[in-house]
C-alpha cells in the first residue's frame, strides 16, 4: 500500500518533528491535538524544522505536503496510509486513542507508537486489529535524528514490521529492527544507565552537571557519534582487536566502578558472542584502516563544530589562535607562509581529489593567516576591523590529493590606502598546485563601510608592501579566466 495521507495524534515535541520529516517528503499529514494553542506551536516546531532542512538539503527538495488540525482522533484518521501516535506517554491516553482510531481506520494500516519505552504488547492489548500495531520509537528532534527503533509486540505481523522497514528509509531514516521487545527498547535503556550514574555523580558531588556534559562533548561523545559503542571498542583493542579489549577491560565488571553492578557472567561465551559479532560487523576492516576512519571522521566533526564555534569546535579554534601566535616571526622580504594543512578526506569530491571550494577555503584561510600577520587579529576584528573580500581569481594548476601536505604563502601586490591586493601561491613542496589573486578592502564592521585601517596595522602592511616591491612580479598575475597562455 503506497502511503500518502497520514494521521499525526499528538502534535508536541515529537509529533510536531513528525509532521515535519512527513510534509517534508510530500505526505499530507492531518494532526489532533486536543490542547490550546496546539496549532500554534506545531506551525513555530514546523518552521524551525524548515530551516533546519534548508541547510541540510543541497539536492532538491520534494515538494511539500499540506498540513491540517483535525477535530478529532476519529476524523484525522479516516483517510490515512499511517496513524503515528505522538500521545503523552500513558498507557490509558494512547488506548483510548487507538479505540477512537480504529473507529475510522481501514484495518490494514499501521498504527505507529512513538513511546519511549511501553512495550508494543502491553500497548496492542485492547485493539481490534492488534497485528498492525508497533512502536517506531524516533529520537528529538525527529526532523534531523535518522534512527528509529522499530519494535513489535507478540501479535505485530511480520508484514506489519516490513512494511515499516521499508516506509521510514523513505523519510530518510534509519530503521533498526529490535529483536525482542523489552521495556525501554535498546536507546533508553543506554540512555537511562548514563542517566543514573550521571544523577549519583552530581548527588556525590564528583562533578558538577557542567563538567558532565563537558566530558560527553569533548570526549567520548564525538566517538560516538560515528562508531558507537563496539567499534569504538573494537579499534581501542588495537591490532589483537575485541577479544583483547574485553580480557584487559572484562574483569573491571566486577569491580564497583559503577552503581550499576548487575552485570552480566563475564565468561567464555559472552567473550565468544561479543568479539563474534564485533568480526562480523567490521573485521573486514584492518584496524589501522578503521583508525585512520575514525580519526578522520573526527577531525570532520571537529571542524563542523569549530565552523558553529561550539564544544569542542570552540575549544579548537581558541587553540589554533594560540598556535598562530606562538608561531615564528616571518621573513618579512619573501612570499610569506600563511596557511599549510594536510589534505583531510571531507576535503575531497567525487573524483579522488581536492574539490574546487576547498581551493578557495584554502586561500582565504591563507587570507586570514595574512591578516593575523598584520595585526588584524581577532581582536582588531571585535574592535571593528576587517578585511572583506571584493574580488578573487583562483587557478588550479595540479592536481591535489587526499593526505598530501599543502602550504600556502602570500605575497602583497599592492596595499593602497583601503585596499590590499594579495597574490596566494598554494604548493606541495616546490610543486606549484594553484594560484589566487584577491582585492581586499579595508572596513569599519561597526558602519559596514570602507575605512583605513588602524595605525599599527597600517603600519605593518607599509612594511611588507614595501619588502615586496623588490620580488619578481608572479606569473600569471591579473590574468583573467580563459586568456591563452604565452
Ligand atoms: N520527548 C522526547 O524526547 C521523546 C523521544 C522519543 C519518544 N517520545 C515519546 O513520544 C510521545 C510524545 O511525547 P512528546 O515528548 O511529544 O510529549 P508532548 O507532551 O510534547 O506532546 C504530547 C502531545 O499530545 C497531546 N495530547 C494529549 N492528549 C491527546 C489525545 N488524546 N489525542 C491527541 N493528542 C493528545 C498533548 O496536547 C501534547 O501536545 C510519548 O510517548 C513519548 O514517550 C518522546
Amino acid at each position: 500500500m503506497t502511503i500518502k495521507q497520514v494521521a499525526v495524534l499528538g502534535g508536541g515535541v515529537i509529533g510536531a518533528g513528525w509532521v515535519a520529516r512527513l510534509i517534508e517528503n510530500g505526505h499530507d499529514v492531518a494532526v489532533f491535538d486536543p490542547a490550546e494553542g496546539a496549532e500554534r506551536r506545531l506551525h513555530e516546531s514546523l518552521a524551525n524544522a524548515d530551516a533546519a532542512y534548508a541547510k541540510l538539503f543541497t539536492a532538491p527538495r520534494r515538494a511539500k505536503g499540506q498540513v491540517r488540525m483535525a477535530p478529532s482522533v476519529a476524523d484525522a484518521c479516516r483517510d490515512a496510509d499511517l496513524i503515528v501516535e505522538a500521545v503523552p506517554e500513558r498507557l490509558d491516553i494512547k488506548h483510548r486513542v487507538y479505540a477512537e482510531a480504529e473507529s475510522t481506520a481501514r484495518p490494514d494500516v499501521l498504527i505507529a507508537s512513538s513511546t519511549s519505552g511501553i512495550k508494543p504488547t502491553d500497548l496492542q492489548g485492547p485493539l481490534q486489529h492488534p497485528e498492525r500495531l508497533l512502536v517506531v520509537h524516533p529520537f528529538n528532534p525527529v526532523y534531523l535524528l535518522p534512527v528509529v527503533e522499530i519494535v513489535g509486540g507478540q501479535q505485530t505481523s511480520e508484514d506489519a514490521i516490513q512494511r515499516a522497514m521499508d516506509f521510514y528509509p523513505t523519510l530518510g531514516m534509519k530503521p533498526v529492527r529490535v529483536r525482542k521487545e523489552i521495556e525501554a527498547f535498546v536507546a533508553d535503556r543506554l540512555l537511562e544507565s548514563l542517566w543514573r550514574e550521571a544523577l549519583w555523580l552530581i548527588k556525590d558531588g564528583i562533578c558538577t552537571t557542567q563538567e558532565l556534559d563537558d566530558i560527553v562533548r569533548y570526549g567520548f561523545g564525538l566517538r560516538w557519534a560515528q562508531l558507537g559503542v563496539f567499534d569504538t571498542y573494537r579499534v581501542a583493542g588495537g591490532e589483537a582487536g575485541m577479544r583483547h579489549f574485553m580480557a584487559q577491560f572484562g574483569p573491571c565488571l566486577k569491580w564497583p566502578w559503577t552503581k550499576l553492578m548487575d552485570v552480566p557472567e563475564f565468561d567464555d561465551a559472552l567473550v565468544d558472542l561479543i568479539a563474534g559479532q564485533s568480526d562480523a560487523q567490521s573485521g573486514h576492516i584492518p584496524i589501522r584502516q578503521l583508525e585512520r576512519i575514525r580519526d578522520d571522521n573526527l577531525v570532520a566533526i571537529q571542524k563542523a563544530l569549530q565552523a558553529t564555534n561550539w564544544g569542542a569546535g570552540e575549544l579548537l579554534a581558541r587553540h589554533e589562535r594560540a598556535l598562530a601566535q606562538d608561531a615564528p616571526e616571518p621573513d618579512w622580504t619573501q612570499p610569506l607562509p600563511t596557511f599549510r594543512v594536510r589534505v583531510p578526506a571531507h576535503w575531497l569530491d567525487y573524483n579522488g581529489h581536492m574539490t574546487e571550494s576547498r581551493y578557495l577555503e584554502a586561500f582565504a584561510l591563507g587570507t586570514d593567516g595574512f591578516m593575523r600577520m598584520i595585526g588584524l587579529d581577532a581582536e582588531a576584528i571585535a574592535a571593528g576591523h576587517s578585511l572583506f573580500t571584493a574580488e578573487t581569481h583562483i587557478r588550479h594548476l595540479d592536481e591535489v590529493s587526499r593526505d598530501q601536505d599543502i602550504a600556502i604563502t602570500t605575497q602583497v601586490v599592492e596595499a593602497a590606502v583601503k585596499k590590499v591586493h594579495l597574490w596566494h601561491e598554494m604548493r606541495e613542496g616546490t610543486r606549484l598546485l594553484a594560484t589566487s589573486e584577491h582585492l581586499l578592502i579595508h572596513m569599519d564592521l561597526n558602519t559596514r563601510a570602507s575605512a583605513e585601517p588602524p595605525p599599527a596595522v597600517r603600519a605593518r602592511l607599509d612594511h611588507v608592501a614595501e619588502a615586496h616591491t623588490k620580488l619578481p612580479q608572479p606569473d600569471g598575475l591579473g590574468r583573467h579566466v580563459g586568456q591563452r597562455r604565452h
